[in-house]
């Protein structure tokens, strides 16, 4: 059956290649990032509406876009938007790129599904629903040189333990670590060792059906795509 799917970062890499293959497989897609349409640089699936997930104004504007298009709230959210800090150990990351890294993945994600939440909970129907955030290996282990994005995807594996406990059925929540793809974010870290690397078509593949198989039961559950 159709899905009525929103996911946040869908201008480039992983976001970008769900889209467009959920699309492919006949699903509504909504997705927007703050790149502005008219310099794209890949074909986007779906709708694509400006977002930027650390500004709550720009998220009331896009989530009353994606309400405007599907005529309802969605089936499935996915919270994929994030940053990676420049390599470098805590003590020389810069505050202000500390700062950065959290707002987008923490407070991106946070926004994203708070949104979400308080519409559906004035919603009469109050539909089954599951939310995904994007989480990381580097989400359940670390390393050195990415401290504050280790920092956030942990943080996004115990928002999702959290709101798990508090949602009421039939909504869900998961924490998903993609893998490891070759995405502008992979180059940023790995540098050329990325090329050893799948790239997000070919993950996007993979990833579609993993999406659509959560349910209720699955509520709170940290998993990954294979
Ligand atoms: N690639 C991997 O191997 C890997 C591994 C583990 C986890 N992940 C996770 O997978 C997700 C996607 O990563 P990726 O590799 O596809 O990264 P990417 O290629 O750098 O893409 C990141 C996306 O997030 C958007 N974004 C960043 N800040 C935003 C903001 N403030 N508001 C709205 N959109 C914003 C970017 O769009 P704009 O710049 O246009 O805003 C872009 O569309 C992330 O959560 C990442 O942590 C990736």
């Amino acid at each position: 059956m159709s899905k009525k799917i929103a996911i946040t970062g869908t201008s480039r890499g992983l976001g970008a290649a769900l889209a467009r293959r959920l699309e492919f497989l006949d699903h509504a897609v909504f997705g927007g990032a703050r790149t502005p349409t008219g310099d794209l640089k890949e074909t986007v699936g779906g709708h694509y509406h400006r977002l930027d997930v650390t500004d709550s104004g720009s998220q009331h504007d896009w989530w009353d876009a994606v309400e405007t298009e599907f005529q309802e709230l969605p089936d499935i959210v996915v919270a994929n938007a994030a940053l990676i800090n420049a390599n470098a150990p805590l003590w020389e990351v810069p505050e202000e790129e500390f700062r950065t890294v959290i707002e987008a993945n923490l407070v991106g994600v946070f926004l994203t599904f708070q949104q979400f939440l308080v519409r559906w909970h004035r919603s009469e129907e109050r539909k089954p629903a599951v939310l995904i955030a994007l989480s990381s290996g580097w989400g359940r282990s670390t390393s050195p040189d990415v401290a504050p994005y280790c920092t956030t995807k942990w943080g996004i594996e115990g928002m999702v333990k959290s709101l798990a406990q508090e949602l009421p059925s039939p909504l869900a929540v998961v924490a998903l670590n993609p893998g490891i793809v070759n995405t502008e974010m992979l180059q940023k870290c790995f540098g050329a060792g990325a090329d050893h690397y799948g790239d997000p078509d070919e993950w996007a593949v993979r990833a579609a059906p993993e999406i659509l198989s959560y349910r209720r039961q699955s509520n709170g559950m940290s998993t990954s795509v294979a």
